[in-house]
């Protein structure tokens, strides 16, 4: 019977390496197939003229690889490939492990997030009402949903009526879906001068206008809203009042008053964005209280749960219902029952709360590790937040420290992609600090941050 026998010419090193490469090669070129069996080793060895000890370092060294199994007293088998199942063929795992990535605004890692997952997974497959997951529902959403879901944001301390609500497929969708269903092409947004950059790409899908408005610690500034507004009014206004994202901007009480005054006289939407979710107590009078005939508040499970669950909520006023499930109905139908049961389900349980609490103590954790080893810059973040907003000393620019950071191992963004038009960047970076794996990797990259922070700038030479 004739063995494969592997022609090493092409493999340099040592004689075992080489045996296990040329494994490796045929297992890729199918000239070894699944579950064949490699030669007895004294037949190979004798073939290539080499010792037996080296074709067993060989085999060995291929079966370290993954590529072949040895089993006792029958010989070393090619490996036969894992069966793929239909959930491992979407999962994409990243080639990017070695860095820390701040550059994504996320609520911290903790098992407790999957374990609610599974959990919901596991009851839905047992609940006998699956046939509601499986038809076509109201493009609002169930009613027993939204009103569970107004029954979670009771107890997150947001008063809002299950009847005002439409669910949408995250706080992206529901941003997207009033600026495509109630402005026109050409029609003018205001917001911050630096905001989320989801509204950004919103309004820019929808052919809209935009206008950055100056902002201080304070939010936006109502004498530069007003200059806006006696120029050309917004036909909406959006705004982030409880946490500016990237900067952590908070608008005071004064200013909240007189955005509704403004939006009132000129007659402007508000579209209010409570996404990046702080606890009750941090945040203001929300303007939906304030202007409930003219605001529409987005809120999502995306930083309290998950954000893959892409579940979240539209406050409308009752005048524009119609309009916005109309709306909905035309991009979707509506949102699949099955992930709002598994929200649903989730913030049922009293792990939902428990992860909140864990979260919230969490975040203030490392906002203060933040205070031990970025003291020496200027800050801008709330006590909860997940983001943090790192203004750079005189005379550093942020594109050169996010590209040095990124050598050292550590990612975050600079303010480019906040920027609302034309609105020059800022030299600030945004470390989104909820996206650490743990306490640990965040102090390392902190300090990462600090020494880049340290460094002279580099000297660049163009012509
Ligand atoms: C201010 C703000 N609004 C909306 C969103 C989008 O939320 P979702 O993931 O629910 O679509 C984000 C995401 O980071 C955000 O920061």
């Amino acid at each position: 019977m004739t063995i494969w026998v592997p022609s090493l010419e092409c493999f340099s090193g040592p004689r075992y390496r080489a045996i296990a490469q040329s494994i490796g090669a045929a297992i890729s070129a199918g000239e070894l197939a699944p579950g064949e069996r490699l030669p007895p080793q004294r037949r190979l060895a004798d073939a290539l003229g080499v010792t037996v000890g080296t074709v067993t370092r060989g085999y060995a060294e291929a079966e370290h690889h993954g590529w072949v199994t040895a089993r006792v007293g029958s010989g070393t088998f090619v490996k036969q490939s894992e069966p793929r199942t239909v959930f491992d063929m979407a999962w994409q795992p990243s080639d990017d492990s070695d860095v820390i990535d701040l550059s994504l605004s996320l609520p911290p890692p903790h098992p407790l997030r999957l374990q609610a997952f599974s959990a919901a997974l596991k009851a839905m497959s047992e609940s006998p009402s699956a046939v509601t997951r499986v038809s076509y529902l109201d493009a609002r959403g169930a009613e027993g949903h939204r009103e569970r879901l107004a029954g979670w944001l009771a107890q997150l301390g947001m008063s809002l009526d299950a009847d005002e609500l439409l669910i949408t497929q995250g706080g992206q969708h529901g941003i997207s879906l009033v600026l495509s269903t109630l402005l026109r092409p050409g029609e003018l947004m205001a917001t911050d001068a630096l905001t989320y950059p989801g509204a950004i790409s919103a309004a820019q899908q929808a052919h809209l206008k935009m206008v950055g408005i100056a902002f201080d610690e304070s939010g936006m500034c109502m004498e530069a809203l007003e200059a806006q507004c006696a120029r050309q009014p917004p036909r909406l206004i959006y705004v982030t009042p409880d946490q500016n994202n990237p900067t952590g901007a908070c608008l005071s009480e004064a200013r909240r008053e007189q955005l509704v005054a403004l939006a009132r006289r000129y007659d402007s939407w508000l579209l209010e964005d409570g996404v990046q979710y702080l606890p009750a107590e941090q945040r203001g009078t929300p303007l939906y209280q304030l202007a409930p005939e003219r605001t529409l508040f987005v809120f999502s499970t995306a930083k309290v749960l998950a954000g893959g669950l892409r579940i979240g909520v539209l406050r409308t006023p009752d005048k524009l219902l119609e309009r916005l499930a109309a709306g909905l109905r035309a991009q979707s139908w509506m949102v699949p029952p099955l992930m709002v049961d598994i929200a649903c389900y989730w913030i049922a349980q009293p792990e939902a709360a428990s992860l909140l609490a864990w979260q919230t103590e969490e975040l203030a954790a490392r906002q203060q590790l933040v205070t031990e080893v970025l003291s020496d810059y200027t800050l801008g973040r709330s006590h909860n937040g997940s983001n943090v907003w790192l203004t750079l000393p005189e005379g550093s620019r942020a594109i050169e420290l996010c590209e040095r950071l990124q050598l050292e191992g550590v990612k975050v963004s600079n303010a480019e992609p906040f920027c609302v038009g034309s609105t020059p960047a800022p030299q600030a970076i945004r470390i989104c600090i909820g996206a650490a794996a743990d306490r640990q990797t965040l102090t390392q990259a902190l300090n990462v941050i600090k020494q880049c922070l340290a460094q002279p700038p580099l000297a660049t030479v163009t012509v």
